[in-house]
């Protein structure tokens, strides 16, 4: 369990899953209308490390990651039963502020969404609105460190204010997504299939990157791809039908699953 070999002392990551949960989810259940979407989902994620959603489309893996950051709130007709603690606290109670609650987490979607202005005005945005920078050295400082942890720094740094976001290529406006992601200092990422719609080289560097980021960011993953599940997940869970049947450490997962109907998604998947 220990990285004792070369250091002698536990690894980081060892240490930050002896800590606490960030986010704890128990009895989860999400009804649209009629429509059962979630049915007594519960776990648990780590400070410091990935956990993938898999499982067969319509399964409720975006439902239940848009109940982590309340995503919900706005919508006609949704009921949600169930606790979502967050460092230990309610995320429903009444002391939390929905948008301050917002503000913890990064949102990345499948598709590259940057805003139509420029590259520095994209990261500005959500730390200006949020009132996280002091000044305008500040908050140069502060989005000069948020494409640079993006990954993106050096190929915009030429252009940040007479290009616009929308005209990078499409692996290059996920990088500034995620760059604007971390524009909040968020304490987890949301990611949607976040390279779904990207070429493999990008997609390489979207998953180097998301390696990086877990150190100080939790990274919560919906993916299509095993492969990239395996690759770069530290647990696994499964879908199926609105529960979520399994949760295990990656290699488990795909090695030994305990579901039949985790076994038979996987082996379709991987063969
Ligand atoms: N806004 C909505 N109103 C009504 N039903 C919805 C809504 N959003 C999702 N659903 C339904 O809830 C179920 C779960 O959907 P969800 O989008 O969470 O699935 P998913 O696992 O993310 O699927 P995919 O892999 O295709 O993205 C589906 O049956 C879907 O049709
Ligand atoms: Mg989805």
């Amino acid at each position: 369990m220990f990285d004792t070999q070369t250091t002698g002392l536990p690894s980081i990551h060892a240490l930050r899953r002896n800590s606490p949960p960030i986010v704890t989810v128990r009895n989860l259940s999400l009804h649209y209308g009629e429509k059962q979407a979630l049915d007594d989902v519960s776990f648990d994620l780590y400070p410091g490390e990935i956990l993938a959603f898999i499982g067969p489309s319509g399964c409720g893996k975006s439902t239940a990651l848009k109940c982590l950051n309340r995503m919900h709130d706005d919508a006609q007709d949704v009921l949600i039963e169930g606790t979502i603690l967050m460092n230990g606290d309610n995320i429903h109670g009444p002391d939390i502020d929905p948008p301050l609650h917002r503000r913890r987490f990064g949102w990345v979607a499948q598709k590259p969404n940057p805003f139509p202005t420029s590259i520095f005005e994209n990261v500005a945005y959500p730390a200006r609105l949020h009132g996280l920078t002091r000044n305008r050295k500040a908050l140069k400082i502060h989005v000069e460190q948020c494409l640079r942890r993006a990954g993106l720094w050096d190929e915009v740094v030429e252009h940040l204010t007479v290009k616009s976001g929308t005209e990078l290529s499409g692996g290059q406006q996920q990088r500034l997504c995620v760059a604007r992601a971390l524009s909040t200092s968020p304490e987890v990422l949301l990611m949607d299939e976040p390279t779904g719609s990207i070429d493999p080289i990008a997609t390489q560097r979207i998953e180097d990157l998301l390696l990086e980021l877990k150190r100080d960011q939790a990274i919560v993953i919906i993916t299509h791809s095993m492969a990239q599940a395996r690759r770069i997940a530290d647990r696994v869970a499964y879908f199926h039908l609105g529960k979520l049947l399994e949760l295990q450490p990656t290699e488990a997962m795909f090695t030994a699953p305990r579901t039949t109907e985790a076994r038979a998604f996987i082996a379709g998947k991987m063969g």
